[in-house]
């Protein structure tokens, strides 16, 4: 039975369909915390279990019969998350899973200035020790993360952010089948992968351009002071934490942690990966 772990977030939902269009439904299992947000999938065939990478008990039952697992990487901030991704891949070399696979990040790195990355650092790391032939799918950073700022952007006219660096903003539905591709067969990526990412980088000037150009109206990028962003950001209602976290995104970028392109998503999925373009078109004709 093939595995997958967050099954109701956005990245596992998608891979589940994607999953569902090579494999039967009766050889596919999700684990997730709330059985009733996959009721759809249960009545699609797939088997459907609780399952919390907190509550690493909760995780046999889940995994039970496993094949090959796909760990997703859990939405979790601060210092429980590599345990908790951790835990879900014990569980899947003790569920006698042959490979194990994990959504890590296309900077990975424990001397990144953005925390997820050490994160997906040390996971990769507890991955590598287990003995069992694996997969870390270095997935670019999702251009959904730019949603927010898009918001702001097009009610202001001003992209006004702290300083950043290019980034591969790649689109959740280019990984999610990549990462179903590499589920469901053998020898499609093994492995630490090479960055799988959208073929451009973009800074936020370019974002702002590009915004310029769908909607025919001017976006002006402004260059924030950190300081000042966050106590605008705070102001305006986001946590200090919150805001906080995310200015290591823009040190992190200025720092070209995320300055990076790389073919192998295009090649794995047949077709190129979509563009920052693609993408924002997409999310601006939804708003
Ligand atoms: N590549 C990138 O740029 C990037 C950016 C942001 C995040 N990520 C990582 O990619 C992952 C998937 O992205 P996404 O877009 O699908 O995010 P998402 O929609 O927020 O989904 C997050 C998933 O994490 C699960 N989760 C949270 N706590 C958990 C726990 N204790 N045990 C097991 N699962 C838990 C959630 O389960 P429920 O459905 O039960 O809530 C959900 O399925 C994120 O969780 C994060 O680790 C990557």
């Amino acid at each position: 039975m093939l595995i997958v772990t967050g099954a109701t977030g956005r990245l596992g939902q998608l891979i589940v369909n994607r999953l569902l269009e090579r494999v039967p439904a009766e050889r596919i299992g999700v684990s997730v915390r709330d059985v009733r947000k996959a009721a759809g999938l249960a009545a699609r065939g797939v088997r459907v279990r609780s399952g919390d990478f907190t509550e690493p008990g909760t995780l046999e039952h889940a995994f039970e019969g496993a094949e090959r697992v796909l760990v997703v990487s859990a939405a979790i901030r601060g210092d429980g998350a590599s345990t908790a991704n951790s835990a879900a891949i014990d569980a899947a070399r003790e569920a006698g899973a042959r490979h194990i696979l994990y959504t890590s990040h296309q900077a990975a790195s424990p001397l990144s200035l953005f925390p997820p990355q050490r994160v997906h650092a040390a996971t990769e790391e507890h991955l590598k020790r287990q003995g069992v032939p694996y997969t870390a799918l270095r997935n670019g950073f999702y251009a959904s993360a730019l949603g927010p700022y898009i918001g702001a952007a097009l009610r202001t006219g001003t992209l006004a952010v702290p300083q950043d660096g290019p980034v591969s903003w790649t689109a959740h539905e280019d990984l999610a089948e990549a990462a179903a591709l590499a589920l469901a067969g053998d020898g499609v990526l093994e492995g630490i992968t090479p960055p799988l990412t959208a073929p451009q980088t973009l800074d936020f000037a370019d974002v702002a351009g590009v915004l310029s150009r769908i909607t025919g109206r001017a976006v002006t990028r402004v260059v924030m002071d950190d300081d000042e962003w966050i106590a605008a950001a705070v102001a305006g209602g986001m946590p200090r934490q919150a805001a906080e976290f995310s200015l290591t995104m823009f040190a992190a970028s200025r720092n070209g942690e995320f300055d990076v392109t790389d073919p192998t998503l295009g090649a794995v999925i047949g077709r190129p990966a979509k563009t920052v373009q693609e993408e924002l078109e997409t999310v601006i004709r939804s708003r």
